[in-house]
């Protein structure tokens, strides 16, 4: 049954607008990149990219009513005007480059990246808004790295405010934002650089066993505010942030490879339900299978996660493929923490029988207790 895009119509008036673009000498877009200008699969209710889209829009409706106005389905095609110089991109920075970046000609590009709106919008009158798109550049193969991928782009602005209330409201925003994503998680918050923005910082969250950062975002630009409209004269002050869905998608769905999020085999789309994050199984040759473990932490603070992991490895070696957190909550009466970790088995060179992997799981629940002493099954 496989996914449909929302409307053919406005692919094929895309897919037309493109036939029709003037090329020159700097067009570069391939064919196969080009095809993927309109699926909009983030807009897909039961696709990865769209339950985490609907997730965060949820997430903001819930906290802030109307404020925000949500924008998508905005053509990635867009001017190196609104790509690099209103968001005051230096002359010679290095993404204007068609090594980093695909053009139709020297004045046309894909967008890479959904700040190419932030001017526009603003000028439009718009003062909060999250608008999504897909965005587009070349890039090496890897299994984190695709030529297409999706962002969010988040802007608020401050009749009046100062870049102190900008900043504190910026801060506050993103980290109940990531605390609903993620469950409560540790975060810390690395200065950085944007041309658009200034101060700027990047968002790190440390998420199964590893530092992970999730957005950039910063106090807007005195020249972007002007390009916008919005007097800084006046003492306004705005934030924004831009986040990518597929970095937040592959982690909490845990699907290992970028190209999975294009496939139609059924395989992978009938995993996923609108409004619900499941851990993604994985299929191959040599099928995996996984195990849940449950248990409550009678002291949380004696428990470190790496302990746990390196258990699960111990006992299982390499047929372990991954051990991720599924579930984590505070018992209502006795107010313990409860986590719930997926244990994944796959061999990569044969199939594993139930057997062997009940007794494999049987294995870790047994050695549990004298591991980690502060932990009680469930
Ligand atoms: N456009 C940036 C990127 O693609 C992400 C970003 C950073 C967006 C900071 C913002 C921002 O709005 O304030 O890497």
């Amino acid at each position: 049954m496989g996914w449909r895009p929302m409307s053919s119509s406005t692919r094929d008036q895309i897919q037309n607008e493109i036939r029709s673009l003037p090329k020159d000498a700097q067009y570069n877009a391939p064919a196969a990149v080009l095809d993927k200008v309109g699926r909009n699969i983030y807009q897909i209710p039961s696709h990865p990219l769209g339950i985490i889209r609907s997730k965060i829009f949820g997430h903001f409706r819930q906290h802030y009513g109307e404020t925000f106005e949500f924008v998508e389905g905005l053509s990635p095609i867009v001017s190196v005007s609104q790509n690099f110089d209103v968001l005051n991109f230096e002359a010679n920075h290095p993404g204007r480059s068609p090594i980093d970046t695909y053009y139709f000609n020297s004045q046309q590009l894909l967008r890479t990246h959904t700040s190419a709106h932030q001017v526009d919008l603003l000028r439009s009158g718009k003062e909060a808004f999250l608008c999504v798109g897909d965005v587009y550049r070349r890039d090496t193969v890897d299994a984190t790295h695709y030529p297409v991928f999706h962002q969010m782009e988040g802007v608020r602005v401050f009749p009046g405010g100062n870049d102190l209330d900008s900043e504190r409201d910026l801060k506050q925003c993103l980290e109940m934002l990531v605390d609903d994503i993620f469950g409560k998680v540790e975060k810390r918050w690395i200065d950085a650089y944007f041309p658009f923005t200034h101060p700027s910082w990047e968002l790190e969250i440390f998420y199964q066993n590893e530092w992970l950062e999730v957005l950039g975002c910063g106090v807007v630009h005195p020249a972007i505010m002007e390009a916008g409209g919005v007097s800084i004269e006046k003492g306004n002050s705005a934030w924004a942030f831009g986040l990518g869905l597929e970095r937040l998608a592959m982690v909490l769905f845990g699907i290992p490879d970028i190209r999975l999020f294009w496939t139609e085999d059924e395989r992978f789309t009938s995993q996923f339900k609108e409004d619900t994050i499941t851990t993604f199984k994985p299929f191959s040759k040599h099928p995996a299978c996984y195990k849940d473990i449950a248990f409550f932490l009678e002291d949380e603070h004696s428990f470190a996660e790496n302990d746990f992991h390196e258990l699960v490895r111990t006992i299982g070696g390499d047929l372990v493929e991954s051990v991720t957190l599924v579930d984590n909550f505070v018992h209502p009466t006795t107010q313990k923490k409860s986590l719930c970790y997926r244990i994944n088995y796959r061999s990569m060179s044969r199939n594993l029988t139930n057997e062997e992997i009940d007794r494999l799981q049987q294995a870790v629940r047994a050695a549990l207790p004298t591991a980690l002493p502060h932990v009680t099954l469930r």
